[in-house]
């Protein structure tokens, strides 16, 4: 196969975003004096990444097949895999593998993912989530005096590194269903790090703005010049230490990631953390590839379509369901309302959608943890999502706030697991694509915060450059046992997985059975109203995937509402917080990408105008 570099159209993509995007970021995103103020018992999540302007995207129409993804080089790579005659899990290893050099903040070989597959007739999931390192404990994130560490200090230590799983995963997903030799999905991303790629205006906003990066010397080098500012847009940056590790692993396969010098250079680099030094060892890593990935993802009616989603440790596709049947429930009990008005979400459609928002978030903070570590209610995660207990959920839902919403009982579960206080987590990546053959990939990979834990690797090379290791651990629970002293599902305990809301989805007819549709979205816990949003627009206001992607963000965490900033009329705002919601406004930056089916036998993509993605295909 000859992969060749972006094609002219990409890079001119490129170019026009480098020309169009907002010239910096939007410092009001993450720690706005009003969010500081207004948070008294609640704290919102910080967004996800900074904002780097809105750009309006085309949505792309083709026949054979569509790859959707968060960076113009990426959607290339998988488009040129599936052109040499790859499937849709070439192309996903592929379009990873480049991401972890062009969109290093969000994902890479150094965090984890949930892919999604459908092969025609099955939909199989392999799960690369991170572990805790063995020696870890449910005091981990703990202080001498038992409080835990404040959160950024969490983040920005090898405390925070998880035992990366993505790759391991995606060499067992490619074993299981992939077509082309695995060494021939690494040509499209050694030869940008060997060659160089531009970089673009969100990584230079997003390096510019972060305050932790360049104390890692492996990333200064790389990213900041001598003054200490982020290298500029369009730089052609190259990274031979990431070319150097990418070619051992496509060569002997994910083996030299996980054992040798590059293991040896991540648990030197983890535990070395000049403050807060974590505990992984190389036999964490060398154990990792040898689990089995494989776990059921879970399906769910709604309306005349069947949605597939992870099960835990993601909390995804359960919230998601979970507010999706109890709006389905308040149209039979009490009559649909609007959805749309003037192109945005109704008043009357948010106030049902937000408080359901807040059911939803509070079982998931009562209930989801590791399936290997956590209780499922009554037995079966699936009892979160039964008619009759939804039923219960959605008679909580009256013509007013109901403020914060308490947990439910679930196939009868008592309330004996601690509540999870909610905690910042964001970054990741989505990628939706269609193949020749019509497999389906949805895959959402992370490494959690932007740049993750701001630790790098060079893996024992070196050479300039890297890749980043991932904060994954600081999606558990800081605290081990919540305010009453209960202990909390999501807490620290060795070899577990944190609990995601990455929600990977796919849809499906109820009846036929035929694909309709590939959804996902980064963005911390927004992930989860995000692909809902995506998924509604979709399927139940008929919008295709650019316009449904592009409908304005809205989000609720079990309290205050938050509407993506300038989306909405200010009559909504006003409805909303005449009905007793309080309301705040943030620019809820999803990176949605969605590939869906036409009545025409065609496919359709769209990719999120709040990031870089684009949708390329024949
Ligand atoms: N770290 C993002 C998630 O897994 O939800």
């Amino acid at each position: 196969m000859t992969i060749h570099k972006a094609p002219r159209s990409a890079a001119l993509l490129l170019t026009a975003l480098a020309l169009l995007a907002a010239p910096a970021c939007a410092p009001e995103e993450a720690d706005t004096p009003q969010a500081q103020a207004a948070a008294v018992d609640y704290t919102i999540p910080p967004q996800p990444e900074l904002a780097t302007g809105y750009q309006e995207k085309p949505g792309w129409a083709t026949s054979e097949f569509a790859v959707a993804a968060a960076n113009p080089l990426a959607t290339d790579a998988g488009f040129q895999v599936i052109e040499a005659g790859g499937n849709a899990i070439d192309a996903a290893v592929a379009v990873q593998l480049v991401l972890t050099l062009v969109e290093p903040q969000s994902s890479g070989i150094g965090g984890g993912a949930f892919l999604l597959l459908w092969d025609g007739s099955d939909v199989l999931a392999w799960n690369g989530r991170e572990t805790a390192p063995a020696a870890a404990d449910e005091d981990h994130f703990l202080q001498s005096d038992g409080t835990p560490l404040a959160f950024q200090d969490a983040v920005h230590s090898g405390l925070s590194v998880g035992v990366p799983g993505t790759l391991a995963m995606l060499e067992r997903a490619h074993a299981e269903r992939g077509s082309l030799p695995w060494a021939e999905l690494f040509r499209p991303a050694i030869a940008l790090a060997e060659e160089g790629f531009a970089i673009s205006p969100r990584l230079h906003s997003l390096l510019q703005a972060d305050q932790g990066l360049r104390r890692d010397p492996v990333a200064r080098a790389l990213y900041y010049d001598e003054a200490g500012d982020a290298l500029p847009v369009g730089h052609e940056l190259r990274n031979p230490a990431l070319a150097a590790v990418l070619r051992r692993v496509a060569d002997e396969g994910a083996r030299a990631f996980y054992q040798g010098a590059v293991a040896e250079d991540i648990v030197a680099r983890v535990q070395g953390h000049p403050e807060r030094p974590g505990n992984m060892t190389v036999e964490d890593l060398a154990a990792y590839p040898e689990q089995d990935f494989r776990t059921e993802a879970i399906c769910t009616p709604w309306r005349s379509y069947s949605i597939c989603g992870f099960p835990p440790p993601s909390s995804g596709h359960l919230a998601i369901m979970q507010m999706l049947g109890i709006l389905e429930h308040l149209d039979e009990t009490h009559g649909e309302v609007t959805g749309l008005e003037e192109g945005v979400p109704s008043a009357a459609w948010l106030h049902r959608y937000l408080e359901a928002g807040k059911l939803a978030f509070a079982d998931r903070n009562q209930y989801v943890g590791d399936p290997g570590f956590a209780e499922a209610p009554g037995g079966s995660w699936t009892n979160m999502l039964a008619l009759d207990y939804l039923a219960e959920r959605a008679a909580l839902i009256g013509e007013r706030s109901m403020g914060t919403a308490s947990p439910g009982h679930p196939g009868g579960a008592r309330e004996n697991a601690g509540l999870h206080p909610e905690q910042p987590d964001r970054g990741t990546s989505h990628v939706s694509i269609v193949d020749r053959e019509g497999n389906a990939v949805s895959m959402t990979m992370t490494i959690e915060a932007g740049f993750g834990s701001r630790i790098m690797s060079d893996g024992g090379t070196g050479l300039p450059g890297g890749f980043h290791l991932n904060n994954e651990l600081t999606d558990f629970s800081l605290s081990p046992l919540d305010d009453a002293g209960r202990p909390i599902a999501n807490r620290v305990e060795p070899g577990k997985r944190p609990r995601s809301s990455m929600s990977p989805s796919l849809v499906f007819d109820l009846e036929s059975g035929d694909f309709v549709a590939s959804v996902g979205s980064p963005g911390g816990a927004a992930i989860i109203h995000y692909t809902a949003k995506a998924i509604v627009g979709m399927l139940a206001w008929g919008l295709d995937a650019q316009e449904a992607i592009d409908l304005p963000n809205f989000a609720n965490y079990n309290g205050p509402s938050t509407l993506e900033t300038g989306r909405f009329p200010s009559a909504v705002l006003s409805t909303l917080r005449a009905q007793g919601h309080e309301v705040r406004e943030a620019a809820l930056t999803s990176g949605l990408q969605a590939i869906q089916r036409t009545p025409d036998g065609g496919l359709f993509g769209g990719a999120d105008p709040r990031r870089e993605g684009i949708v390329m295909g024949r």
